[in-house]
């Protein structure tokens, strides 16, 4: 590691410390000043690079915003803060800790495997006993993926509002977005336009119906089933399924070691219900893999970085590796740094705005992790490596403009840190 390298990481861990709010950290501070559920499974990775004991804790965190259904929530409310909106208030839900009450892309199966396997090669005498107790809460929520979120078995999980899919104003979600009304119960009090410019975030009219969208499930008393009947806007979302085929997978490797037979055979048959279901989703005229609007039937064709995420999880067929290659290639084609979370040949491409353009580095370490996985070492490695030089150059910014490289949104990110601690040392 070279000096500039060294003095990256030193910046990196210190985020870290400065988002820390007890045992959680937050994404940053004042525009998300809370737990969020991927951002804090992405930092235990990172935390898990030199404190291991911290990387569980992270987890730990979590967990205890864990509904009894298996839910874990988007967002944990572990202390109050009037900086962010939509809070507690307007979530209305009955947790012992106050929670959103939707949820995120579950990468806490990974991140628990991958914080395991550090505890026992670093030669650790609770990593059994610590890791086992995060397993259940793993594979609780693993089972409210399957019966809330796929009750008529597609193999394909669905999120109920933008906000779950982790990328919030995503072109995918424009036209089952652009159905759902604009009218609210809730008064909206956006907080995130006082912290970073109104043109790099949603617009008024989307956040109008992300909180539409909240006022029907608390209306529902937040009952998956009744969710699941109400729901205006319903998406078997690849990027979703994806990450759960994945931590699946990862949670059958722990099962094998620190888990009951019974567990195994179960997490075997979830599994393959989901790589069934992903495979399916597989359009070669268009070298992706594509969501499904539920409402409307139809599949989503948008050309956003969710097509890319099964990777994660199946095993690509040579013509379909070919396939992604040659389509990656055309995305970062002309890029100062990629991968662009909407394709830049799409008409709804926008660098600057949120998910419609900007860079992401835990999409890239996803991305880059399923490349590798279908033996496309060195694509994986070219995004790994703009990944890092983009943080270096710019800071550990939230996401970053791909046709400049430019850093914008929020500037001391958790989960950008955790990325730089990951990547960087990758060869
Ligand atoms: C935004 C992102 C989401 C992330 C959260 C906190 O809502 O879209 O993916 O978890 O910010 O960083």
């Amino acid at each position: 590691m070279d000096m500039q390298q060294n003095g990256m990481m030193d910046a990196a861990r210190t985020i870290l410390a400065q988002n820390d709010r007890g045992g959680y950290t937050v994404p940053t501070a004042r525009l998300y000043p809370f737990q969020w559920n991927w951002d804090s499974a992405f930092v235990a990775m990172g935390f898990a690079t030199y404190d291991i004991d911290r990387a569980y804790r992270e987890l730990e965190r979590l967990a205890e915003g864990q509904w009894d259904d298996g839910m874990i929530p988007h967002i944990v409310f572990h202390a109050p803060s009037d900086t962010y909106f939509p809070g507690p208030e307007v979530w209305g839900t009955r947790h012992r800790i106050p929670t959103s009450g939707i949820t995120q892309p579950p990468v806490f199966g990974m991140a628990l495997r991958h914080v395991h396997e550090a505890a026992v090669a670093t030669g650790r005498t609770d990593a059994a006993d610590r890791t086992l107790k995060l397993f259940r809460s793993a594979l609780l929520s693993h089972r409210w993926w399957m019966s809330a979120r796929d009750p008529e078995s597609r193999g394909l999980v669905s999120i109920l509002h933008p906000w779950e899919s982790g990328s919030d104003n995503s072109p995918a979600w424009d036209e089952a977005l652009a159905r759902v009304p604009t009218s609210t119960e809730t008064v909206i009090r956006r907080k995130d336009t006082g912290h970073v410019d109104a043109s790099m975030r949603p617009r008024d009219e989307d956040y109008q119906r992300f909180i539409h969208l909240v006022d029907v499930y608390r209306g529902c008393g937040w009952d998956p089933m009744r969710q699941w009947e109400a729901a205006p806007f319903k998406i078997a979302d690849v990027q979703m399924t994806g990450i759960l085929a994945r931590a699946t997978a990862d949670l059958l490797v722990l099962a094998r070691s620190i888990g009951k037979a019974e567990d195994q055979r179960e997490l075997e048959q979830m599994h393959q219900l989901l790589t069934d279901g992903l495979a399916r989703q597989w359009r070669a005229d268009l070298s992706r893999f594509v969501s499904m609007d539920l409402i409307s039937g139809q599949d989503i064709t948008a050309p956003t970085q969710a097509c890319f995420i099964p990777l994660v999880a199946i095993a690509l067929s040579d013509n379909q590796r070919d396939a992604v290659r040659a389509e990656l290639r055309r995305w970062l084609d002309g890029m100062a740094v990629g991968v662009p979370s909407t394709a830049p040949f799409s008409p709804a491409f926008e660098p600057k705005r949120y998910w419609r353009g900007p860079v992401w580095a835990v999409v890239n370490w996803l991305i880059a992790d399923g490349l590798r996985l279908n033996r496309c070492e060195d694509l994986a490695r070219d995004i790994e490596n703009g990944t890092v030089k983009a943080i270096e150059k710019a800071g550990f910014c939230e996401y970053f403009d791909p046709t400049t490289g430019e850093g914008l949104g929020g500037g001391t990110f958790s989960w950008t840190a955790a990325a730089y601690m990951v990547l960087s040392r990758r060869d």
